[in-house]
């Protein structure tokens, strides 16, 4: 038993989640996290990277759960997770130099993925990173069986839901001014997209 919230697929990918985002994340970033879910996230990077700042956040009805964990941790650059729910037009968000959203817009409606990249493009500092992590399709396809299940699974709890085709979620990056830089092929056939929005 779990007292905390507590999601299995978090503790396997968060430390090779937390090695990529080494590579990009410096001292003094200020990072803001969307749809922090548990906070089994936020609490290992924030812990392994303290010199930054991490600010979570999730949708209104999610925060408390997620602040349970964050109570629990008491680290000194993770303060209480705030409320934003992307649909909103105005994000309670400072200007952050990056942005990190795990496993996020397969279950947001495709009406939230766009506001997800609008709403980054006008809050991230300019020179600023976004990472996204989660499954994705390319030219249409699964990259595994697995996702293809998964797929089925998400749309059969709620059809507006769905593993995204990775080359609209690329196009409304553009559209919101970000310039895709890489993409990773990480564990259980999911990927790391990081963009960078340009000075
Ligand atoms: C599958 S969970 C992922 C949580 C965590 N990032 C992880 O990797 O385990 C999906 C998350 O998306 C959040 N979410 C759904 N709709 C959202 C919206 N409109 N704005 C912000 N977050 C949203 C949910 O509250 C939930 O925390």
């Amino acid at each position: 038993m779990h007292e905390l919230p507590f999601s299995q697929a978090c503790e396997n990918n968060k430390q090779v989640i937390l090695e990529m985002l080494e590579r990009y994340l410096k001292d003094g970033d200020q990072v803001l996290e969307l749809a922090g879910g548990t906070g089994q996230h936020c609490v290992h990077f924030a812990a392994n990277l303290p010199n930054l700042h991490w600010q979570s956040s999730d949708i209104p009805s999610n925060v408390d759960n997620l602040n349970l964990r964050l109570a629990h941790a008491k680290l000194a650059n993770l303060p209480e997770a705030i409320a934003i729910d992307v649909n909103h037009p105005f994000w309670n968000s400072d200007r952050p130099t990056a942005i990190f959203s795990a496993n996020s817009l397969h279950i947001m409606s495709a009406d939230s993925v766009e506001n997800f990249f609008k709403g980054i493009g006008a809050v991230l500092q300019v020179d600023g990173t976004l990472f996204v992590y989660g499954p994705f399709k390319y030219a249409g396809s699964y990259t595994s069986e697995s996702n293809e299940d998964f797929d089925r699974l998400l749309k059969d709890r709620d059809p507006t839901s769905g593993i995204r085709d990775f080359e609209w979620v690329s196009d409304l990056a553009t559209k919101a001014n970000l310039t895709l830089i890489e993409d990773n092929a990480m564990p259980a056939n999911n990927q790391l997209l990081v963009w960078k929005k340009p000075k």
